[in-house]
């Protein structure tokens, strides 16, 4: 049933990205051929419907990992972080010294709001400069949070306050199925 939710899942989001490539091809299209005034006018047009439909898919759940390997992988995450859906039922009872990790894919950086101030300030930065997780930032973040904040930043005092680190690249894919499986989407079924 997970599965298929996540396949469902995926399909919605392709469906979006699609969307979102149709309309850049429009735009360029236009360009090509409108004369001037109307190009303006087509452009700001475009780049409005662009805008409405690119935010859905900044969300995403791509997920190529093992979600039922990842659930034993994040025993290791459990010290700190927690699974606490909207409702407030806890689909993994954590520690609190890292955010809470329900959908993760559906956001952009530090952007916990629970956790909001006890962020450390590199990855809120990240998160304003347009961060958001996907499966290769989350990979790459995890095996070592204070290199990746620096590359991403192009800082070399950048900070994280995570110091762990998960450098094994496949059980970094299985726990963010797991995180994407346990998601939003999963509850409406
Ligand atoms: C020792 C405690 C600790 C452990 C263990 C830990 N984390 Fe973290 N994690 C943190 C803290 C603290 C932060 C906040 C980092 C910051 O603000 O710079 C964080 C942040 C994160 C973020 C960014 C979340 C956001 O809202 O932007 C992700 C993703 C993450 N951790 C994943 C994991 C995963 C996956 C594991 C297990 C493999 C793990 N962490 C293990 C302490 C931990």
């Amino acid at each position: 049933m997970r599965e298929f939710v996540l396949h469902v899942h995926r399909a919605v989001i392709n469906f979006i990205q699609g969307f979102v490539l149709t309309e850049i091809v429009l735009i360029i299209g236009f360009v090509n051929t409108a004369n001037r005034s109307s190009k303006m006018k087509m452009l700001k047009t475009a780049a409005f419907g662009l805008a409405l439909v690119a935010g859905p898919a900044f969300a995403d759940g791509h997920a190529t990992g093992d979600a039922v390997a990842g659930e034993n992988v994040f025993s290791k995450c459990k010290a700190c972080h927690s699974i606490v859906d909207a409702d407030g039922e806890a689909i993994v009872k954590g520690g609190r010294n890292g955010p809470n990790l329900y959908g993760l894919y559906t956001r952009q950086a530090g952007g916990e709001e629970d956790f909001g101030r006890k962020y450390g300030k590199s990855l809120v930065e990240a998160g304003e400069n347009g961060l958001t997780w996907d499966e290769a930032s989350f990979v790459s973040y995890v095996a070592d949070p204070r290199e990746f904040l620096r590359e991403i930043l192009d800082d070399k005092k950048a900070r994280s306050k995570m110091s762990f680190k998960l450098g094994d690249e496949k059980d970094a894919k299985d726990v963010w199925a797991y995180l994407v499986s346990v998601g939003p989407e999963t509850k409406t079924n």
